[in-house]
């Protein structure tokens, strides 16, 4: 059986396909009682890490908890070396998700909704990674679901799994001569949007944007600091436990808001806050403006000011939990009027759309792109020129999982110095210079041997860099695999010398 799983800063959610529908899994939670996610959270007890319900249990006996650890996937620094604190201990990154992957693997197989119908050791799933997401992140979401021991069938953007699933349900829509949709995700800690086309049953990605930096978590802060104004505090009065139940407190408070609500009230070190609404919203604003701005591209906007056009956009279709607070589909709808439509599930959309995107017999194709750049800083003379070459185009269309086929791209020169200097580099969107701006993640740094001599000596960056005359040969080749991530393969067409570089974990320990 077939499995989506959005693994999500707030809440993890799988779905699964069963004979054309797409159920979510429910779990049981610390009372025992169905509940259609997993929290993405993790506790240390008794030197022990302890995941989802049971850390959220841990946690009201006093462990402090670690949430929202998806987000340190999104640091243009992390790797396989990064840590993150649970309790008082440091614990690698990629062992905090592999171990919550495991966790989430035992209890769909123990007492999952599914577990009947599922078949172990191994499971097999599609899951999803933000549509902006860096080779890194890619990389380690899908090591740690394999160490977890899921077979990872795709890896899809989770915009466009959404998009998938508005196409499910509301197909209606879609007709000539409006083909397209708009996802508007807002998730907990990530905002993505794409643009898809669709056909049929065929969808294909055109397009994805997002901000790697705003979500729900980001609302829960300018609500607490609402709170904290308004009880003449700060953040540095409250220790950090007060400070985690603040933000808890007005995350559920957040969560219990209905459009017509005037006032809420917030907990702060105790004591009840009487907070205005309005006042809260004016001050989330400019979040959401944000996050309309970061999608206006799709919709032909250059400025955020400039008015979209519509005129083939079946829906802008609106899912994430965030999307939730009522003041986001107010501010969309003043924006884009009434092809707002809200996803009945919010929530759970992507993970139906990856149970979909799983699901052999669904008869849906999804047809994704890169989404990131790929290219590198050369430098000459050690640095002291240096120019940049985009390589990989974001808008490359990525290989099917199914297909061998990987796109190439390959550059071949004759050698000008004696080594040369690599600084590789993924980035979201290249300026009128066609440099790389906004962010920026660093791929790898390479220091490659043209001339022969230097060729197997580890000392190159204390060479210094020469030209040369009638260097030998050289081939560069970049290689995309369906998942997105790049591999690099340098190689002296002369000696046959080569080196390659890809994203890589060290061995786990032990
Ligand atoms: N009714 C609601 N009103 C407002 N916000 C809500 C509501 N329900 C959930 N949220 C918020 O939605 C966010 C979680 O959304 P979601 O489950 O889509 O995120 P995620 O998948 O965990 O995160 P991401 O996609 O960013 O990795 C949290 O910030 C949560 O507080
Ligand atoms: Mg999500």
């Amino acid at each position: 059986m077939q499995l989506g799983v959005d693994f999500g800063t707030t809440r993890t959610i799988v779905a699964y396909a069963d004979r054309g529908n797409y159920p979510v899994v429910t779990f049981a939670d610390a009372d025992g009682d169905p509940q259609e996610f997993v929290p993405t959270v993790v506790a240390l007890v008794d030197d022990e890490l302890v995941y989802g319900f049971e850390a959220l249990r841990a946690a009201e006996a006093g462990a402090v908890p670690l949430r929202s650890f998806k987000r340190a996937l999104a640091s243009p620094e992390v790797g396989p070396h990064t840590v993150v604190h649970v309790g008082d201990r440091q614990v690698p990154l990629l062992e905090v998700i592999t171990g919550f992957a495991a966790s989430l693997r035992h209890e769909l197989l123990t007492s999952g909704s599914a577990r009947d119908l599922l078949e172990g050791p191994t499971l097999s799933a599609a899951i999803a990674v933000p549509a902006h997401a860096h080779g890194a992140q890619r990389f380690l979401t899908l090591e740690a679901f394999r160490r977890a021991g899921f077979e990872v069938t795709a890896m899809i953007n989770e915009p466009s799994a959404a998009g998938l699933e508005y196409s499910h349900r509301q197909g209606r829509t879609l007709n000539s001569r409006r083909t397209r949709v708009v996802v508007y995700d807002l998730g907990g800690g990530t905002f993505d949007a794409s643009l898809v086309k669709v056909d049929g049953t065929a969808h294909e990605v055109l397009d994805s944007l997002g901000l790697n930096d705003v979500g729900g978590d980001d609302i829960d802060v300018v609500l607490a600091d609402c709170a904290l104004a308004e009880a003449g505090l700060t953040w540095d009065d409250l220790d950090v436990r007060a400070q985690a139940e603040l933000l808890g407190d007005a995350r559920e408070a957040k969560e219990r808001l209905s459009p017509q609500a005037k006032r809420l009230v917030i907990d702060v070190a105790g004591r009840p806050v009487i907070v205005k609404v309005a006042a809260c919203y004016a001050a989330a604003t400019p979040l959401v403006e944000r996050t309309i701005a970061a999608m206006g591209p799709l919709l032909g906007m250059l400025e955020a000011t400039d008015s979209p056009d519509l005129s083939d956009i079946a829906g802008i279709y609106l899912v994430g939990g965030a999307s939730g607070l009522p003041l986001v589909p107010r501010l969309l709808r003043e924006r884009f009027g009434r092809r707002v439509h809200r996803s009945p599930y919010p929530a759970a959309s992507t993970a139906i759309g990856l149970a979909i995107a799983a699901d052999r017999d669904s008869g849906y194709s999804l047809t994704d792109r890169l989404s990131r750049g790929f290219g590198v800083f050369r430098e000459g003379e050690s640095g002291r020129r240096l120019s940049f070459d985009p390589i990989i185009g974001r808008e490359v269309v990525l290989p099917g999982a199914e297909t061998a086929d990987r796109v190439v791209v390959t550059r071949r020169y004759r050698a000008a110095h004696n080594v040369g200097w690599f600084r590789f580099v993924e980035y979201a969107a290249l300026d009128q210079w066609g440099e790389p701006r906004g962010d920026i993640v660093p791929f790898a740094h390479v220091v490659f041997p043209f001339s022969p001599d230097l060729q197997g000596r580890d000392d190159l960056e204390q060479v210094g860099v020469q030209r040369t005359e009638g260097g030998p040969l050289i081939e560069e080749r970049y290689t995309i695999d369906p998942h997105g991530m790049v591999e690099v393969n340098l190689t002296c067409l002369d000696t046959g010398y080569s080196q390659t570089h890809a994203l890589r974990a060290r061995e786990p320990v032990g």
